[in-house]
């Protein structure tokens, strides 16, 4: 299945799909970041996948960006677009142009600590466990119907690095899981309901 994923940093996840792609049946098409320096585009290169860089900065309106990045998008008819640490707030013009094929990755156990800086939130909560978890996107920000969570124990001694460190081991298996179902035709979004094998979740 072709698949578009975007991007703003490191994309560790970007990389876990790489490392996944024919087993979870996706051809990804393009990486496309609203970062032209973040490290997740050298690693597409490194796997001869077509990259795009579209600043943000050079918009002056989210509408007039989301209308640019969705050309991109578009060239590549894809079936499936996976945000992977795209940070971004979409316009919901755009989220519902790509509704039911748009998956995004977060890494809190959601409807928990929506938006930035989960895992210091997390702590700051004084959280027993906390987690990731992987959402179809609509227009609300991190509000999506949950497709599937993964969970890790919050230690005593944890810091922001080593809970996030436990979180992104747990992303990089949870994702491609999650995206091979959407590829075998098994998940679907119908009526803000996550659908597998035909039964609502
Ligand atoms: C991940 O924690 C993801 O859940 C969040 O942003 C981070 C991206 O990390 N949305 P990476 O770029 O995949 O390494």
């Amino acid at each position: 299945m072709k698949g578009v994923v975007l991007i703003s940093g490191s994309g560790s996840n970007l990389q876990s799909l790489i490392d996944n792609a024919e087993k979870i049946d996706l051809d990804i098409q393009a990486v496309i970041s609203n970062k032209e320096d973040a490290y997740g585009l050298k690693r597409a290169q490194s796997a001869n996948i077509s990259t795009h860089a579209i600043n943000h900065k050079n918009f002056d309106t989210r509408e007039k960006f989301d209308q640019s990045l969705s050309q991109i998008i578009d060239q590549y008819q894809p079936d499936i677009i996976i945000l992977a640490g795209f940070m971004r707030i979409l316009t919901s013009e755009f989220t519902q142009k790509y509704a039911g094929k748009m998956l995004n990755i977060h890494p809190s156990l959601l409807p928990k600590f929506q938006g930035l800086n989960t895992h210091q939130r997390a702590l700051d909560a004084g959280e027993c466990e906390h987690g990731v978890s992987v959402h179809f996107v609509t227009s609300e920000l991190d509000g999506g119907p949950v497709i599937a969570q993964a969970r890790v124990q919050v230690l005593a001694d944890d810091t922001v690095e080593s809970l996030a460190q436990r979180v992104l081991t747990e992303e990089h298996k949870l994702f491609p899981k999650v995206i091979h179902c959407f590829t075998q035709g098994r998940l679907s979004l119908n009526d803000n309901c996550v659908v597998v094998d035909d039964k609502c979740l």
